[in-house]
């Protein structure tokens, strides 16, 4: 046993697959409809009654259990209800964290080390065979839930539709198989999961620690969105939330100093030159750093090390702010090039939409004496969480 994820990318069939798929309107309509329903009868709900704690809550907790329920509604269509506030310990969540945390340290152990402990199934490779059964059963259960629901209904008959149905469908011109739902729905989850989660909690503290930041998110929002507090709310559309430049200015901003992938590496099939004169081999490893990249004096200039949104804004004769572009090669939290990630414009959305409702609803304040620091492994989250309290706003 053992899934294809984080050693084997998508093949480029593959790639082109979940391309259209991301571009097709019956999933660009589930994606905003479910992100949409999710914030507000699950999201603030929760952040409404978890605020009541005097010593503050785990904001990046909050975050990891919301992105997993959205994660699993998009690709399955099916929400497994981990963020609530009885803040439940889901047994497929979990053993999907500890794959997650094993698969990682064998990227940095040596290859002979642990298949010796795989081969004995000792320690972490046992724990790992453990996690890696349970979240299979719960895909494979998905996927025999999915194929009969497919196969009952005319397809033509939904206005929305999910990543597992999509490939069900796509399928049916050449069968595949379970084995390839599975690699195919485990690589999204991975994906699209921890990513958005760390790139939420580090947003989150980048703004609660800029308060000049904070007010002009807010004046953003009340131009183009909710003109009073008074008006009632309700999660903006992609349409709507096109109009928040600043916002999307914030959120690039701290996706440059905190790319959820801090590093990537890549593999040479041939010899090669790098533009800096350096001679490659075949088959040499090149591990490069994104956050690095993101932090460098001669690509963003001597404030590189600054949380300054106003850096990826520019404004017309006319004094309209209009967004910059900015290549991927530069600005590479994505990555560039044919392995660059397809999920990003998916992600800005949603984190304008989680910024939107908690910003507009709530003042964050990181808790005194709160350390926040990264940590180790493929997604860069916080180490000890981002604890935070929440006031919520009267008026603005
Ligand atoms: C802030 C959020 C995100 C960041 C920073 C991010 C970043 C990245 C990066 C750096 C890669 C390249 C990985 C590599 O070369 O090994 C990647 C690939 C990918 N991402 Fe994202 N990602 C995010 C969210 C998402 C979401 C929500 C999805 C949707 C499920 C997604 C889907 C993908 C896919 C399918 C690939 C693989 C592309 C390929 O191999 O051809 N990502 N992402």
């Amino acid at each position: 046993m053992g899934f294809s994820i984080l050693t084997q990318k998508h093949g480029k069939a593959n790639r082109r697959m979940i391309h259209s798929l991301f571009t097709n309107s019956k999933f660009l309509l589930l994606m905003e409809r479910t992100i949409q329903k999710k914030v507000e009868s699950c999201l603030i709900p929760v952040l409404d009654y978890i605020s009541q704690e005097a010593n503050g809550f785990d904001l990046q907790d909050v975050f990891q259990r919301f992105t997993f329920d959205n994660i699993c509604s998009l690709v399955f269509g099916f929400d497994p209800e981990c963020l609530s506030i009885q803040f439940p310990e889901v047994e497929y969540e979990k053993a999907f964290n500890e794959m997650e945390e094993i698969l990682f340290i064998r990227h940095i152990v040596p290859r002979s080390f642990w298949k010796l402990k795989k081969g004995l199934q000792i320690g972490q490779e046992k724990k790992l065979t453990e996690s890696l059964q349970i979240v299979e059963q719960f895909i494979y259960e998905r996927i025999a839930s999915k194929r009969k629901e497919v196969n009952s209904r005319s397809c033509s008959a939904t206005s929305e539709i999910d990543l597992l149905t999509a490939y069900i469908e796509e399928e049916e011109k050449g069968q595949k198989g379970d084995k390839y739902l599975r690699d195919s729905t485990v690589n999204l989850l991975v994906a699209g999961r921890d990513t958005l989660s760390a790139g939420l909690t580090w947003f989150f503290w980048l703004v609660a620690t800029h308060p000049s930041v904070e007010a002009r998110i807010l004046e953003d929002i009340k131009d183009n969105i909710f003109a009073t507090k008074e008006t009632k709310f309700s999660v903006p559309g992609r349409n709507e939330l096109g109009k928040l430049v600043y916002l999307h200015a914030a959120i690039c901003e701290s996706l440059r100093l905190f790319p959820p992938v801090p590093y990537l590496h890549v593999c040479a099939t041939n010899s090669d030159i790098l533009p800096s004169g350096h001679h490659i081999k075949p088959n040499t490893k090149i591990y490069y750093s994104l956050y690095t990249m993101g932090r460098m004096e001669e690509t963003w200039g001597e404030d590189c090390l600054e949380f300054k949104p106003e850096r990826w804004i520019t404004y017309t004769e006319g004094g309209e702010g209009r967004i910059k572009n900015i290549p991927s090669y530069k600005f590479i939290a994505f990555s560039s090039g044919p392995r660059s990630c397809l999920g990003k414009d998916m992600s800005i959305i949603e984190m304008k939409m989680v910024a939107t409702a908690i910003l507009w609803n709530y003042h964050i304040k990181v808790v005194e004496a709160h350390h926040v620091s990264p940590s180790v492994s493929i997604v860069i989250h916080m180490e000890r969480g981002l604890k935070v309290k929440l006031t919520k706003r009267i008026s603005i």
